[in-house]
């Protein structure tokens, strides 16, 4: 089933977890992408107006065009960003700031170089929970070295690590500390396209464990098609909005060969190819415009 007008109504559901209202960011004149500045005094609206809601145990993919305004909008879920207007409820309370009912997965791993494989994990634990016992410390970095499948990387720095582990040392740090969502800034970009491939699988598996909601910004259509609950496919910006939201039919568990032959699945691909044809062509009318 596909829903269509923003914003996206859900609230007839009492599972809601996380309630966006309204949510806009504006940034002040000098930072946008210059060829947006109308002239030098204008702001630049990143995003508009954003309604979403997520329910409970869910996995949620944001799509866009590059720079609309997709880490923006998780920036600010995950309390790194405030949103200029609007508000941001995490289970009916407001997000303030950065807390540890939210764990976050980023593109670039963002891993203490200096530290191996568990006192990475080791560190986000204690720091979110100090009076855990030793015992019971190792156990949760033990168990979830375990469920990224890092067993004997144990005492490995990120250097000695490649881009798939040190994703998976990213992905398990952010479980260890057992958030209630999960956030994920395009976790697999910086990787080969086969890396990327497994790594999809495994968090598909991971997730079926607990099925925590999820929400990951990404710019595959199959990765989007492989793992979601819902698809929210966003405008380009300035002033992104939410243009559509998708719904993800397929079975749980699920792999890609199903995946592929479920007979929604070319249906569904279609529909995101046009969004993203649609909307990045408009971004390069609007960049052609603008050195004309
Ligand atoms: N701190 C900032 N100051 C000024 N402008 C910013 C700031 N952060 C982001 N922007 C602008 O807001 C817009 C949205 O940026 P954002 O990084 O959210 O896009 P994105 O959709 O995540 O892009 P990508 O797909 O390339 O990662 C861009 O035009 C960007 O230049
Ligand atoms: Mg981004």
């Amino acid at each position: 089933m596909i829903t269509s007008s923003p914003p996206v109504d859900m609230e007839t559901s009492t599972s809601v977890q996380l309630s966006l209202r309204n949510v806009s960011k504006v940034f002040p004149a000098k930072g946008g992408i210059p060829f947006f500045k109308r002239n030098s005094t204008s702001n630049f609206i990143a995003i508009e107006d954003i309604s979403l809601d997520i329910q409970h145990n869910t996995f949620v993919t944001i799509i866009g065009p590059s720079g609309c305004g997709k880490s923006t909008l998780l920036n600010i879920i995950a309390g790194l960003s405030t949103a200029t207007s609007g508000t941001v409820d995490l289970d009916g309370q407001p997000i303030l700031g950065p807390g540890p009912d939210r764990g976050m997965v980023f593109q670039n791993y963002a891993l203490m170089p200096w530290m191996t494989v568990e006192e990475n994990i080791r560190f986000a634990v204690e720091t979110v929970y100090p009076k855990l016992s030793k015992q019971r410390l190792q156990g949760i970095v033990r168990e979830n070295i375990d469920r990224v499948g890092l067993d004997g990387a144990e005492k490995k720095h990120p250097h000695e690590l490649s881009g798939g582990m040190r994703q998976r040392v990213g992905i398990a740090r952010a479980l260890a500390i057992d958030p209630k969502i999960l956030l994920m800034d395009e976790p697999f970009g910086a990787l080969d396209a086969l890396t990327r491939g497994f790594l999809q699988e495994e968090v598909e598996r991971i997730w079926e464990q607990d099925r925590k909601t999820v929400v990951m910004i990404t710019h595959s259509i199959d990765e989007a098609l492989l793992l979601s609950d819902q698809i929210v496919m966003m405008t380009r910006g300035p002033a992104a909005k939410i243009d559509e939201v998708l719904e993800v039919p397929f079975p749980r568990p699920r792999n890609r060969l199903e995946v592929e032959q479920h007979p929604e699945y070319h249906k569904l691909k279609a529909e995101m190819e046009a969004h993203l044809y649609r909307e990045t062509r408009f971004v390069e009318q609007d960049r052609i415009k603008v050195k004309a």
